[in-house]
């Protein structure tokens, strides 16, 4: 991988986090940047990390959900937006952030990190299906395939249930997908 510092993001980097979200996600780059926007705007934020070499050049966020636990709510992350700058992509760069979120959230206690996304990406880089793990996804509009889970060392057991985001991924229908993409995903799933 090209040199790259990764590192928390400071207040001094809100532009650039804003810009590589932007840059990543097209045309719905705008949509993606204002959600992430809220969540620290609301403070729901846990760690967001740049990959910086002369400017940020790649993004990670993790934010805060709820496990809704038999035994009691159970603080989580979600791990979204994940961003490269599309000249930056296919240099290990995105691998390297999603690495160093993990170490984050091992750090801050969390007991999981769950997702939305593509199981080839995130399914080489240690995430597993979170169904098989008996969770359930925020929306039934997440394929079964993309609600993926990293159980990290502070897990128990009985830490299973529904997976409840917070308000700002609803206001902004964020949570899972919607026709027409989420039958072409289901189609394409169920092909693989
Ligand atoms: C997905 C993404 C974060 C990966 O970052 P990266 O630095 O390119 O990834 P790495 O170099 O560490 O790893 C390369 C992998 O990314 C995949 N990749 C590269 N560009 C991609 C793109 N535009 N969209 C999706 N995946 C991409 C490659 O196929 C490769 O997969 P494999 O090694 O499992 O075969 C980055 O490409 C990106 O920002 N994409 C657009 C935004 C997005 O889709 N974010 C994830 C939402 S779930």
């Amino acid at each position: 991988m090209a040199a790259v510092e990764i590192r928390p993001a400071g207040p001094s980097d809100a532009h650039g986090v804003a810009g590589v979200v932007r840059a990543a996600f097209a045309e719905e780059g705008p949509a993606v940047a204002a959600i992430w926007a809220d969540v620290v705007a609301r403070g729901l934020d846990r760690a967001s990390l740049v990959a910086v070499d002369d400017e940020v050049v790649g993004h990670v966020g993790l934010s805060h959900a709820w496990l809704d636990a038999r035994r009691q709510l159970v603080d989580v992350l979600v791990l979204s937006p994940l961003s490269v700058r599309p000249d930056r992509q296919s240099a290990g760069i995105g691998t390297a952030l999603l690495g160093a979120a993990l170490e984050a959230a091992t750090a801050a206690g969390a007991p999981a990190v769950f997702l939305e996304g593509s199981p080839h990406f995130y399914g080489r880089r240690g995430f597993a299906r979170a169904g098989a793990h008996g969770f359930e996804a925020p929306s039934r509009r997440t394929p079964d395939a993309a609600f993926q889970v990293v159980l990290l060392p502070r897990h128990e057991a009985w830490m299973t249930g529904r997976v409840v985001y917070r308000d700002v991924w609803w206001e902004h229908d964020a949570a899972g997908l919607r026709d027409p993409v989420l039958a072409e995903l289901e189609q394409a799933f169920a092909a693989d």
